[in-house]
């Protein structure tokens, strides 16, 4: 067997540096993410057609197409359209962003359907118009129950963030390959970033359970 782990201890801190570097545009893209999911899955259940046609078709095509072309379409193709280039870390952000909107709208949709119907009748009954009624009883009720799916969503991202590397941008993965370019063996970089990533999905995991019991205690008071 051929391996040498000291001859990569050099190239550790440049390794090292992936990890903020593909946090930092996954912690961003999953708020965006987020923050669009909820706007179409408001679209999707409500009664005005046209933007329930909307947000129907915006998630077929992110979730019908692969992440990498939406990727690669906004990074070599766009340009070709608009005649500006845009930097790999915001081609990152959007298409994860927009990728991610699509998972977590019907993530959320099925969150809201799963509120007891009642609860929107009795807020109805009580005056309580659209938006406080949606921001105040049935979003944080929906969104207790499918916190596991959305720290499932998160985990997705973070590993599937490895796919930057394919438009440049310096990622844990894109790290591990230059150096294993650098000294001419690939195994111990690619081992060494498939330990960080594990553990980053590991913390993620436990940050999601600790969240988790938390808003479970507060059914009990
Ligand atoms: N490899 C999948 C694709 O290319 C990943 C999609 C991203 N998944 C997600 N939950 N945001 O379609």
């Amino acid at each position: 067997m051929n391996l040498d782990f000291s001859q990569i201890v050099p190239f550790i801190p440049f390794l090292l540096k992936g990890i903020g570097a593909t946090l930092q545009f996954v912690s961003i893209s999953i708020l965006l993410g987020f923050i669009l999911g909820t706007l179409l899955a408001l679209c999707k259940i409500t009664n005005i057609r046209l933007l329930k046609i909307f947000a129907n078709v915006y998630t077929s095509i992110f979730r019908g197409t692969p992440l990498i072309l939406q990727l690669w379409i906004i990074y070599f193709a766009v340009p070709q359209l608009t005649g500006y280039d845009i930097p790999e870390y915001l081609t990152a952000i959007l298409a994860f962003g927009l990728n991610s909107a699509a998972y977590v709208s019907e993530i959320i949709r099925a969150g809201i359907m799963a509120v007891d119907r009642g609860q929107m009748e009795a807020a109805m009954a009580l005056g309580i118009p659209y938006r406080p009624m949606m921001l105040n009883i049935i979003l944080p009720q929906a969104i207790k129950n499918i916190l596991p799916a959305l720290v499932n969503e998160f985990i997705t991202l973070t590993k599937e963030s490895a796919i930057v590397s394919t438009i440049g941008y310096l990622d844990l993965m894109r790290r591990a390959q230059i150096i294993g370019a650098q000294i001419y063996r690939n195994f111990e970089a690619l081992f060494l970033a498939g330990v960080i990533y594990w553990v980053m999905v590991y913390i993620l995991t436990k940050i999601g359970e600790l969240v988790e019991r938390r808003l479970r205690q507060s059914d009990t008071h």
